[in-house]
C-alpha cells in the first residue's frame, strides 16, 4: 500500500516537473540527460575494473559481479572510487605515464558517485553499457610451469599474516633467459601477494637448508626470501606481483640469465584474518628462450652499508617522518648481476620500491649528469599490502655519467629501534629497476 502510494506520488511529481519544464511535455523528456545506471553506466566500470577481485572466492571482502551487491555497497564503492583508494595503484599521478594502469578516468568516477548519490538506479538489463577494456595480464606463451612442490595450508599467526617461501623444482641444464613470469594462485582467497626470487648457484644450498630446517612445506621468510633475517645479499627479484597486476610478457626482446644451479624461490603472502586457511597451491608459469636481444636484471637500488651494517639505517623509536636517502651510479651494479657491459648506459623499463609496514613515502629518481632531476617512481602513500611494479609506458635511457637517487622515509611508530633486516619487525628501503641492454 505504502509503496504504492509513493509510486503515485513520485509519477505525479515527475509529470508536474515536466510539464513545467515545458509546455510540449514530450519532448522535454526525450531531451533530458540520460539516468545514470546500474546496467548502461556501473555495471561496465565495474567488470572492467573491479570484479578481478571483488568476487566470490576472490581477494577482495566485497563482491560486485550482481545488481544486488553493488546496490548494497554503493556507498562504499563511491567513496572508495572518489578517494582513488580503489582500484589499487599506489603511483604518483600525472608525472609519469605507466603500462596497465587500471585507475579510472575523472568521467568514471563521477559517473559512480552520480549513479549512487541518485538512488542507484538498475537500468535496462538488455541493452547493457560499452564493455571497459579490461587491463591485459597473462604470457604470450607458458614453457614451465611451477606447482609449489606440495600443497601447505597458512596459519593463523600472532597478528601476523603468513609469509612463506617455496623453493621450486627446476634448474636450467644450460644457461636460459626467463622472458616473462605469470602466476596462477592456488587459493585466491587467502593468497594475498607473490613474489619470484633467483637464487644464484651459490645461494641454492642455503635455501635448501632453510627448507629443510622446517618441518612444513617451505619455509617462514618476511620481507624477502631469508629464513632467519639474513643472507638476503646475492638472492635476486626476479619477478614481482600483485593480485590486479597480473603477470606479464618481460619487454619485447629482452629476458633474465638464468645459469645452471640456480633455484626458484617463491615467497607467498597468506593473509587469513578474515577467511578460513585453506590449502593452497600456487603455480609460477613462465616463458623462455635460450638468447635474447638484449640481456636485463632486476637492479637493486640501496644503500650496501645499510644491508651489510644493519645498525647504519636506524629508525629511532616514536620518531616520525624518518628519512634515508641514497645516491650512486648502479652501473657496477648492473654489469655484475646483469652479466653485460653498461658502459654505453643502458635502457630502464620499470620501477618498484620496497619497505615494510613503518614505511610512508618512497622514491626512486634519475640524475643526469647535467644535474636535471626525472623522477621514475613515487610512492606518496605507502601500503605494504600493495607492492608491484610500475611498467614505463616509455623505456627511460641511462646514460654514463647519470646516477640514481632513492629515498624513504618512514614512521616509527614503535616503542623501540628499528633497524635494516628481512624479518617483519625489522625495515628497508629498496628500489628496483628492471634494466636491460642497449
Ligand atoms: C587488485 C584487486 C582489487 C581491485 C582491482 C579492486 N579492489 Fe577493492 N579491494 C581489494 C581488497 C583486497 C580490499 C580489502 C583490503 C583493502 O582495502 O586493501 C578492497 C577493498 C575495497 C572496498 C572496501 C571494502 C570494505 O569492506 O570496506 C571497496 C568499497 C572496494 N574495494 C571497491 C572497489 C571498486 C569499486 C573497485 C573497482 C573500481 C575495486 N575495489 C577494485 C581489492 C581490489
Amino acid at each position: 500500500m505504502a509503496a504504492t502510494a509513493a509510486a503515485a506520488l513520485a509519477l505525479a511529481a515527475t509529470v508536474a516537473v515536466v510539464s513545467l519544464a515545458a509546455p510540449n511535455g514530450v519532448a522535454a523528456a526525450a531531451k533530458a540527460p540520460p539516468r545514470t545506471t546500474y546496467f548502461q553506466d556501473v555495471k561496465p566500470i565495474l567488470d572492467g575494473r573491479c570484479t578481478g577481485c571483488h568476487v566470490d572466492g576472490g581477494i577482495a571482502p566485497l563482491p560486485l559481479s550482481t545488481y544486488a551487491e553493488a546496490l548494497a555497497a554503493r556507498n562504499a564503492v563511491a567513496q572508495a572510487v572518489r578517494v582513488r583508494a580503489m582500484p589499487p595503484w599506489h603511483a604518483r599521478r600525472g608525472v609519469r605515464r605507466y603500462l596497465h594502469d587500471p585507475s579510472l578516468t575523472d568521467g568514471q568516477i563521477s559517473a559512480i558517485v552520480r549513479w549512487a548519490r541518485n538512488g542507484a538506479p538498475r537500468g535496462d538489463a538488455v541493452r547493457p553499457g560499452k564493455p571497459v577494456r579490461p587491463i591485459p595480464t597473462g604470457l604470450s606463451r607458458v614453457d614451465v610451469r611451477l606447482p609449489m612442490p606440495e600443497p601447505y595450508t597458512p596459519k593463523h599467526g600472532a597478528g601476523h599474516d603468513d609469509y612463506r617461501c617455496f623453493p621450486l623444482d627446476w634448474t636450467p641444464g644450460a644457461t636460459t633467459y626467463v622472458t616473462g613470469v605469470d602466476i596462477a594462485p592456488g587459493a585466491r582467497a587467502v593468497v594475498h601477494h607473490i613474489i619470484v626470487y633467483l637464487a644464484p648457484p651459490a645461494s641454492a644450498s642455503t635455501v635448501a637448508q632453510w627448507d629443510a630446517a622446517d618441518p612444513e612445506p617451505g619455509y617462514r621468510c618476511y620481507g624477502g626470501p631469508s629464513a632467519d633475517g639474513r643472507q638476503g645479499l646475492g638472492i635476486n627479484f626476479l619477478a614481482g606481483w600483485a593480485p590486479g597486476a597480473g603477470g606479464s610478457d618481460f619487454p619485447a626482446g629482452t629476458g633474465q640469465r638464468v645459469v645452471p644451479g640456480s633455484r626458484l624461490v617463491m615467497q607467498v603472502h597468506y593473509n587469513v584474518t578474515s577467511t578460513a586457511p585453506r590449502p593452497d597451491r600456487s603455480t609460477v608459469r613462465l616463458s623462455l628462450a635460450p638468447s635474447v636481444e638484449r640481456r636485463a636484471v632486476y637492479l637493486p637500488v640501496v644503500d650496501l652499508g645499510w644491508v651489510l651494517s644493519p645498525q647504519t639505517f636506524r629508525l629511532p623509536a616514536r620518531r616520525r617522518g624518518i628519512v634515508h636517502t641514497f645516491t650512486g651510479d648502479p652501473t657496477p651494479v648492473v654489469r655484475y648481476l646483469g652479466g653485460f657491459d653498461p658502459a654505453r648506459g643502458f635502457t630502464m623499463h620499470s620501477a618498484a620500491l620496497h619497505m615494510h609496514r613503518l614505511g610512508r613515502t618512497a622514491r626512486l629518481v634519475v640524475q643526469r649528469a647535467s644535474g636535471r632531476h626525472e623522477l621514475l617512481l613515487e610512492i606518496p602513500r605507502w601500503d605494504f599490502d600493495w607492492q608491484r611494479d610500475y611498467r614505463f609506458a616509455k623505456p627511460v635511457a641511462f646514460a654514463p655519467g647519470d646516477r640514481l637517487s632513492l629515498r624513504c622515509t618512514h614512521d616509527n611508530t614503535t616503542r623501540r629501534l628499528v633497524t635494516w633486516g628481512e624479518d617483519s619487525s625489522d625495515e628497508m628501503c629498496i628500489g628496483f629497476v628492471y634494466v636491460a641492454e642497449r
